[in-house]
């Protein structure tokens, strides 16, 4: 029996992070947020002062940080040259610059590479855009998880609670923004993979994405 490996993609504020982890819980797998290390690696471009709007400054650092995320989907981690940074990754100014870095193939290359080292040979649920499509093209269960823009736009500012600035209108402009960049980038966009199933959580609660996750996964046993 090969282990099996669980691609969640799918647009920001989807519920991606919650059912995963929540997946990952009750069928007692590793987790990986490849959000994360799209975030940490924003983080550190931005702490060195590079560009990043610029993707020939990007790509010219994208091996320098030491980049390293924890499986346990009770405690996720992500570190960057040794250093916790699951905080300062969530900020509104990470967030805003992330789809640039991101878009630059120097540094999906390499955390592509990453991604599929710590997937190995499997037993774990992966969240991000091109999971199913690229990082792992032969995962034996692919979810597509929408929800409305009104809905994701809200989760979302939910999310930033604490940050004043981010307002649901605000909030859903910045994601908008953010959604159109990793749809429409040259290097592997956001799309569904042709073998996904989608699931509309825009009336659904949490508990009800997951079992239906759940399901997916025992109907191919
Ligand atoms: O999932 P999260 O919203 O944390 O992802 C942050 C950003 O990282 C996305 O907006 C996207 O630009 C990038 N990303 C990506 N490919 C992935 C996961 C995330 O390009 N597999």
């Amino acid at each position: 029996i090969v282990p099996i490996v669980i691609a969640m993609d799918g647009p920001s504020g989807s519920g991606k992070s919650s059912a995963s982890k929540g997946v990952a819980r009750a069928l007692g797998l590793r987790y990986l947020d490849t959000g994360a290390m799209y975030r940490a690696m924003t983080w550190w471009m931005l702490r060195e002062g590079v560009p990043v709007e610029d993707p020939a400054a990007v790509a010219a650092r994208a091996m320098d940080p030491v980049l390293d995320s924890g499986t346990d989907p009770a405690a996720p981690t992500i570190t960057v040259d040794g250093a916790d940074v699951s905080g300062p990754i969530r900020t509104r100014e990470v967030t805003n610059a992330v789809s640039a870095v991101s878009s630059v193939p120097a540094v999906r290359t390499r955390l592509v590479q990453l991604q599929r080292e710590i997937i190995g040979i499997g037993g774990i649920v992966v969240e991000g855009r091109d999971i199913g499509t690229v990082v792992a093209p032969d995962a034996q269960v692919k979810v597509y998880l929408t929800a409305s823009e009104e809905v994701r736009a809200r989760r979302r500012a939910g999310d930033l609670a604490a940050d004043p600035g981010a307002s649901v209108t605000v909030t859903r402009a910045e994601q908008a923004r953010r959604d159109r960049i990793d749809s429409t980038r040259a290097a592997s966009p956001l799309t569904k993979a042709a073998d996904a199933q989608e699931i509309d959580s825009t009336e659904l609660g949490l508990d009800e994405v997951i079992e239906a996750v759940v399901r997916l996964v025992k109907e191919r046993e």
